[in-house]
């Protein structure tokens, strides 16, 4: 048994768990992900040599859990960025709902494991209908990979904890080099969108290393969101899925109830629960509809809720304020953003001593229905 703790300690390099080493290898292995995919101000996904992209002219992603929040934030991209239509299905719903499937939609399924029952059973379903399929996936040779047309790979590494992190950063930012991999092979980008966005990818690695600082600030200020009769993450656009993916990551590992919201969803129902017992995390990038979520976070401020901000800009308004760096481009505040709320959830949970790694019921690949 203590052999067994010597080694698996050995194996956290010094961490506490693997889920905060594998939080603090986002910044490696999302430069392994862009390794040899950017070229010349152009992206090389040889993995698609294979689809004819004048024939598709729409794209379908069906995932499970975070990699269903990077299928989302995948579809604002495709849509802002290369013009394609996209949509995004469950696929605990997508294989029981006969949808109405066509040829011209290119299939993706997200996947870390490659062995998720029912993204698997969803990615049969497209195939038997004729359509183009796309894994992201983080092991190859899995079912998935070995079901699908095509793959591309994530290189995350192999991920030991259950809440999955860097999976979804190397999920989202393969899901970013597709958009732009589209867009330029549909000629639906211009070569100056194409460079700025190439460039903005580039700079994620840096993003992602973890500042002490910052983490010794969320590790202080966890200590105030332990009760509570709940949280909400809310965010607008991209940050929708990332809120989502923020309230996920507190749920799995301190097992307190926590929902993702559209910021501008709040006053139609929601906004009823607000109150000095409801925690209410808010991501506000400077980038993108600021303004918009200023009136939505000062509505649930008027009502006493307590409000955590995450934001290049302070907001006299909060309880509690994690100050982001001034990003040019939304992305970067995307990511750093993610990275605050993953810490946010490990720092709670470690105070509420769970099992962060192995959480109470959950699996790290759920192979069943
Ligand atoms: C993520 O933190 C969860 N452990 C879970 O939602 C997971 O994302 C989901 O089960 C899908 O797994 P997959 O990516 O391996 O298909």
């Amino acid at each position: 048994k203590t052999l067994t703790h010597d080694k698996l300690s050995a194996q956290k390099d010094g961490y506490r768990y693997f889920m905060e080493k594998e939080i603090y290898e986002q910044s490696l292995v999302v430069g392994e992900t862009l390794m040899g995919r950017i070229k010349d101000n152009s992206i090389i996904l040889d993995e698609l040599s294979s689809l004819d992209l004048a024939h598709i002219d729409a794209i379908k992603i069906c995932a499970c859990g975070t990699s269903y929040h990077a299928a989302l934030s995948a579809c604002y991209m495709f849509e802002r960025l290369a013009k394609i239509r996209c949509n995004v299905e469950i696929a605990s719903e997508f294989r029981y709902k006969e949808p109405l499937l066509d040829t011209k939609t290119l299939f993706i399924v997200i996947s870390q494991s490659g062995e998720t029952a029912d993204t698997l059973e969803a990615l049969k379903m497209a195939k038997q209908s004729g359509m183009r399929t796309l894994a992201i996936c983080n092991v190859d040779n899995s079912s998935i990979v070995r079901t699908a047309d095509m793959t591309i790979l994530t290189r995350a590494g192999i991920e030991k904890g259950v809440a999955s992190t860097k999976a979804f950063a190397t999920q989202v930012i393969t899901l970013w080099l597709l958009t732009l991999y589209v867009g330029e092979h549909k000629k639906s980008m211009d070569a100056l969108t194409l460079q700025s966005e190439i460039a903005a990818l580039l700079r994620v690695p840096l993003i992602l290393k973890v500042s002490e600082t910052t983490h010794e600030k969320i590790r202080r200020l966890s200590k105030r969101y332990l009760h509570g009769h709940g949280f909400f993450f809310i965010g607008r656009d991209i940050f929708y899925p990332l809120a989502l993916e923020g309230a996920l990551k507190l749920k799995e590992i301190s097992y307190l109830h926590a929902e993702g919201y559209p910021a501008g969803e709040m006053k139609h129902g929601p906004i009823a629960l607000a109150d000095s017992e409801l925690f209410t995390i808010a991501l506000m990038p400077k980038n993108l509809l600021y303004d918009k979520m200023k009136s939505n976070v000062e509505e649930l401020s008027a009502r006493d809720s307590t409000l955590l901000v995450i934001s290049p800009e302070p907001f006299e308004l909060a309880d509690d304020f994690i100050k982001t760096k001034p990003h040019t481009h939304m992305m970067g505040e995307f990511f750093e953003m993610m990275l605050i709320t993953q810490l946010l959830a490990l720092e709670i949970s470690i105070r509420l001593g769970n099992d962060v790694d192995m959480p109470r019921n959950l699996a790290k690949s759920v192979t069943v229905e």
